[in-house]
């Protein structure tokens, strides 16, 4: 407690004394203090800084987001000549200016977060009050952020007992969606070859096979896995094992895109009923066409 009260009195001093040989000595808040006296004497247009502190971006002035604001220093401040970007309008009219980034996979006119009343820059970003621990000047922390809209998908993260595990400095929703990208499956992210986002952490999923699971059926591994949490420790999409595999490869399935287990297999029987038990090369194999090995 003590160095802090000491620190505290320090700083009120140089307030008190700006302009004096002392204040120099003292906190960075107390030289603007003298800074700013120093200017309100002189005859040119204050500067924004002057009354504002210097809030970041990277856009090079106060004036590339707030427009003009010479009658409004001159005006010692009237929030009626400047402009503040906010809501839809604010996020059009300013923001894609400089970000309108448009290519087959992003976009910022026509993507699933296009600017709307509801979604928009803004509500996703905060130029001055960003999250400290979030990078990219989000308004929240990540995790918070998505949620506050998409619950089902967050919630199941969150709450299913086998699940990527989001936040924490690790990984975040937009490890695999891009957060400005297109409508459906075209906002998650690709490896830098064109690939399955689970790949760019997976990557021994990725093969090639010398025998591949039904020539690429497992490329796409959301046939077989659930991305947002499942009850299965292998985050399945089935709760077991058997009945994934059999809704492909069943006599009375009503997808037919799978061979038919052999009948010695007797599916009533346990010992057949965790099938990679013995297809134990689940993911594709270079040995064995029927995944044994
Ligand atoms: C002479 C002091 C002074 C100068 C110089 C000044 N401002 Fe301000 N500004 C103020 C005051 C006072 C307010 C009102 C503060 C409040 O409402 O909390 C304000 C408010 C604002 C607002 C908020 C408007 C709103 O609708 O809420 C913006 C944006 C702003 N200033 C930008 C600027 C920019 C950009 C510059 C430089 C071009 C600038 N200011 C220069 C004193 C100044
Ligand atoms: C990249 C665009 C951008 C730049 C550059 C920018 N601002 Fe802002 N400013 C905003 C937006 C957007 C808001 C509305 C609140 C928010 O989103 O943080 C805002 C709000 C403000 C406010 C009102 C207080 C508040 O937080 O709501 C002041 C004052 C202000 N800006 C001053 C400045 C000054 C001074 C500079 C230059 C040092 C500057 N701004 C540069 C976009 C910008
Ligand atoms: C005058 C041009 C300009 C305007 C207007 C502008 N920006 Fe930027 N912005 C930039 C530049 C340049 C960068 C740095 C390069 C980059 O990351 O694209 C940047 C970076 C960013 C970043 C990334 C910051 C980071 O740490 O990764 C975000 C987020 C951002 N801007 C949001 C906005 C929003 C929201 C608005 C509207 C309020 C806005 N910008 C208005 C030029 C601008
Ligand atoms: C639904 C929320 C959301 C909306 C809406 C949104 N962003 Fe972002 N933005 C993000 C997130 C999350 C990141 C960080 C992505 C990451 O971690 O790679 C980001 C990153 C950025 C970046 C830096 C990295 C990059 O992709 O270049 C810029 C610049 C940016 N956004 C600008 C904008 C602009 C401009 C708008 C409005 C047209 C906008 N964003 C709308 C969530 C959003
Ligand atoms: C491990 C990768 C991954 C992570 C992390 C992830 N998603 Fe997804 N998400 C996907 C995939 C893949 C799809 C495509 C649908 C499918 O087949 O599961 C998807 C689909 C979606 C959809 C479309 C509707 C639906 O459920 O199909 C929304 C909305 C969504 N995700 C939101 C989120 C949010 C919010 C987060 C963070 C809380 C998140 N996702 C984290 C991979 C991921
Ligand atoms: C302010 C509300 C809002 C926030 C915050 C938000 N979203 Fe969205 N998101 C929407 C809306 C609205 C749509 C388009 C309508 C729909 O499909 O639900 C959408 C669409 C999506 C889709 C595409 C769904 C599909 O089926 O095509 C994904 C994926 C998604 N958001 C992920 C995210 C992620 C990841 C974040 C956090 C970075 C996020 N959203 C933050 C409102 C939001
Ligand atoms: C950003 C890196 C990353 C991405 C992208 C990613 N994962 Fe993971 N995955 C991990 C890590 C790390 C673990 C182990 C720790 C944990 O549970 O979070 C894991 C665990 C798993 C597990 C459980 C492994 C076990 O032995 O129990 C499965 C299954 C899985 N991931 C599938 C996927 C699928 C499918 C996708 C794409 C939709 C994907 N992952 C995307 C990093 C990633
Ligand atoms: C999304 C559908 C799908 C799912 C789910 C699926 N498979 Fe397959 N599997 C295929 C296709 C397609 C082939 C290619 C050969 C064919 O026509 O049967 C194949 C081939 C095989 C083969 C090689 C034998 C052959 O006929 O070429 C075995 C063994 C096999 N799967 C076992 C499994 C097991 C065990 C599971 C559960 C972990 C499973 N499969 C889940 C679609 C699927
Ligand atoms: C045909 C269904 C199927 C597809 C498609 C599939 N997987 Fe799997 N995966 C499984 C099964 C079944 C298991 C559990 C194996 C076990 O019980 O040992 C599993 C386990 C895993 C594991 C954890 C155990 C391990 O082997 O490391 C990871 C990680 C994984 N899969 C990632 C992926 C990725 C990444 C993809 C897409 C490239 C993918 N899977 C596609 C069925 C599939
Ligand atoms: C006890 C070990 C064992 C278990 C458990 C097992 N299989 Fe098999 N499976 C085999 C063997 C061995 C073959 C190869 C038979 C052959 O070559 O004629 C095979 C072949 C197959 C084939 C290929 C049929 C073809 O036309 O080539 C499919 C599909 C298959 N199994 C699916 C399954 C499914 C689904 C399960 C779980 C419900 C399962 N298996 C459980 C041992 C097993």
């Amino acid at each position: 407690m003590k160095p802090r009260t000491t620190g505290i009195a320090l700083l009120f001093c140089g307030l008190l004394l700006a302009g004096s040989a002392f204040a120099q000595t003292t906190e960075p808040a107390a030289t603007a203090a003298a800074e700013t006296q120093a200017t309100a004497t002189a005859e040119a247009t204050p500067s924004c800084s002057d009354c504002h502190e210097n809030k970041t971006h990277k856009a090079s002035t106060c004036e590339s987001c707030h427009g003009d604001g010479k009658a409004h220093a001159e005006a010692g401040g009237d929030t009626s000549l400047i402009d503040k970007p906010e809501g839809l309008a604010g996020a059009n009219k300013t923001c894609l200016t400089c970000h309108d980034v448009n290519t087959d996979r992003i976009s910022r006119h026509g993507g699933m977060h296009a600017n709307s009343a509801a979604v928009n820059c803004l509500t996703c970003h905060a130029i001055h009050n960003s999250e400290p621990n979030a990078p990219h000047l989000l308004s929240r922390p990540q995790s918070q952020l998505c949620s506050s809209c998409h619950a089902t998908q967050s919630a199941s993260l969150r709450n299913k007992p086998y699940a990527h595990r989001l936040g924490r400095g690790g990984m975040e929703c937009s490890s695999c969606h891009e957060p400005h990208g297109r409508p459906g499956r075209e906002n998650l992210r690709k490896t830098a070859a064109g690939e399955s986002p689970c790949l760019s952490c997976h990557s021994e999923k990725r093969g090639p096979y010398v025998f591949e699971h039904g020539a690429l059926a497992t490329r796409d591994c959301t046939n077989c896995h659930e991305t947002h949490g499942s009850s299965n420790p292998k985050q399945l999409k089935r709760a077991t094992v058997a009945q994934l595999c059999l809704e492909c490869h069943s006599p009375i399935g009503t997808n037919a895109a799978g061979s038919q287990p052999p009948s010695f297999h007797n599916l009533s029987l346990p010992r057949y009923q965790n099938c990679t038990t013995c297809h134990v090369a689940i993911h594709g194999s270079h040995r064995d066409p029927q995944l044994l090995k």
